[in-house]
């Protein structure tokens, strides 16, 4: 993964201003993403076999040319393609790990939108992401039960896309699993159709979504649906076996919702839920309105950590994955006032509990990491939650909230980066607050302990 993009140019045998680049540039993944284009909407139509584990594809992407295309690439990993057309007409195309170009029958013009149909079939591969090293990635299967977990490379383990974050779009999942077996997606369910043995569940989500938040879950699941007060609509979806004194945990999910609106504005999407797993997994992800959970990852705080990716992760998505700090310590931090104000939590206990952490761990400044320390507890999470703590310290907390909700503001429904939010930083609290921001993301040595937090550190 960290060799250089090859050159498609030469390969596909096309003058450069023609052939898509087989990369965004991001920092850490060089080959996610393809340039030349930009994905409208993808529709995944997956027929799925849960005993055996395979699946009958096809992903229709709908995208617009950013400049002149003859050929483009695709990122897909493993799986076996039967057939690619470019406007409903048979295209040729090479694979080569996981980039798959494309070679369109006519040039695609500059500002034209074009359609990619793939169809593919097989059992799809676990990634071994270098972000991270800890498990394996993408489509998963446990005892008949399947569901995907892609952050951040992975969906190209299930279907074909512009696999970055830069790229979001719309997306309409269609799966079709054995009658009696529950299919779920990221979205909303908008029409579900049994016929000869199988069932049909269509799931739509209109707000743009990065592919790593795009989730598939087939099992045998209970949907429970509440309708909020303001009619947002919470559909949980819980092992049909699911032990009764388990579910009170998911009820902390509404008031989350609610604390967030006051900080940041109102929730981001048509719907929530919480999909639990029957086996614990030693993690949870944010999965655009549909976070997935083990057993083992349902406490109110991992709870409210996801529902908070919604609006900091999900709407406000991060342009390169060296700022993984601005999903993981927004989401580590803000948790903890929701639990301040609604459990009486003493936040800056906390805080200071994670300084010494920090300085026990030398842990290592956000924006100094390596790709194998993309989900570093300590670097990633913690120090990103401190550098947000110190902010607030310093600039009060009008100003802090003000800086919060401009962030997320700004950059709704679309990508951001450190140096957007430092602008930020800049016009609402002036120079001071950016060198101390700057010094918790940046500086290999711990800033000093915030102020406020001296008290509760000499304890
Ligand atoms: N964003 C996830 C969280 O909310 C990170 C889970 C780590 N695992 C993964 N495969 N990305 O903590
Ligand atoms: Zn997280």
């Amino acid at each position: 993964m960290d060799e250089p993009p090859p050159s498609t140019t030469e390969a596909a045998g096309f003058p450069p201003e023609t052939v898509g680049s087989a990369g965004v540039g991001d920092s850490f993944y060089p080959l996610l993403g393809n340039g030349g284009y930009d994905v409208i909407h993808y529709e995944i139509e997956l027929d799925v076999d849960p005993v055996a584990n395979t699946l009958e594809a096809t992903t229709a992407l709908s995208a617009l040319a950013t400049h002149d295309l003859s050929s483009f690439n695709l990122d897909l990993s493993g799986l076996d393609v039967e057939a690619v057309a470019v406007n409903g007409e048979p295209a040729a195309y090479t694979r080569d790990g996981s980039e798959m170009t494309v070679r369109s029958p006519v040039l695609i013009p500059e500002g034209e939108p074009f359609s990619v149909t793939v169809s593919y079939s097989g059992t799809p591969e676990q990634i071994d992401d270098p972000g991270v090293p800890f498990m394996t990635m993408g489509w998963k299967w446990v005892d008949g039960v399947i569901f995907t977990v892609n952050q951040p490379s992975a969906a190209m383990s299930w279907f074909p896309g512009n696999n970055h974050p830069t790229d979001k779009a719309t997306f309409m999942f269609r799966i079709t699993v054995p009658a009696g077996t529950t299919a779920a997606a990221t979205g909303v369910l908008v029409e579900e159709v049994t016929d000869d043995g199988s069932t049909t569940a269509t799931w739509q989500m209109d707000d743009p979504m990065a592919t790593y938040l795009a989730a598939v879950y087939i099992g045998d699941f209970e949907r429970r649906e509440t309708l909020l007060a303001d009619g947002l609509l919470i559909r949980d979806y819980v092992p049909s076996d699911f032990d009764p004194t388990l579910t009170s945990a998911l009820s902390i999910a509404p008031d989350a919702i609610r604390y967030f609106e006051t900080i940041f504005g109102p929730y981001p999407f048509e719907a929530y839920g919480t999909l639990v797993l029957p086996f614990e997994t030693g993690y949870a992800l944010e999965n655009q309105t549909l976070s997935v959970h083990g057993s083992d990852t349902l406490d109110p705080y991992i709870i409210a950590h996801e529902v908070m990716h919604q609006w900091i992760g999900n709407s406000v998505t991060i342009a390169d994955w060296s700022d993984i700090w601005m999903n993981e310590g927004f989401a580590f931090y803000i948790p903890f006032m929701f639990l301040a104000e609604s459990q009486g939590l003493d936040l800056d206990e906390v805080m200071a509990g994670w300084y010494e952490t920090l300085l026990d761990t030398k842990a290592a400044p956000p924006k100094g990491i390596g790709i194998d320390q993309l989900f570093d507890f300590y670097a990633v999470y913690g120090r990103g939650a401190l550098t947000l703590h110190a902010l607030r310290v310093e600039v009060g907390d009008p100003t802090f909230l003000d800086i919060l909700r401009t962030h997320y503001e700004r950059a709704a429904g679309a990508a951001t980066d450190t140096g957007s939010f430092l602008r930020i930083v800049d016009e609402l609290a002036g120079r001071d607050a950016v060198e101390l921001t700057r010094s918790w993301l940046f500086d290999t040595d711990i800033p000093e302990v915030p102020a406020a937090l001296e008290a509760s550190a000499t304890e």
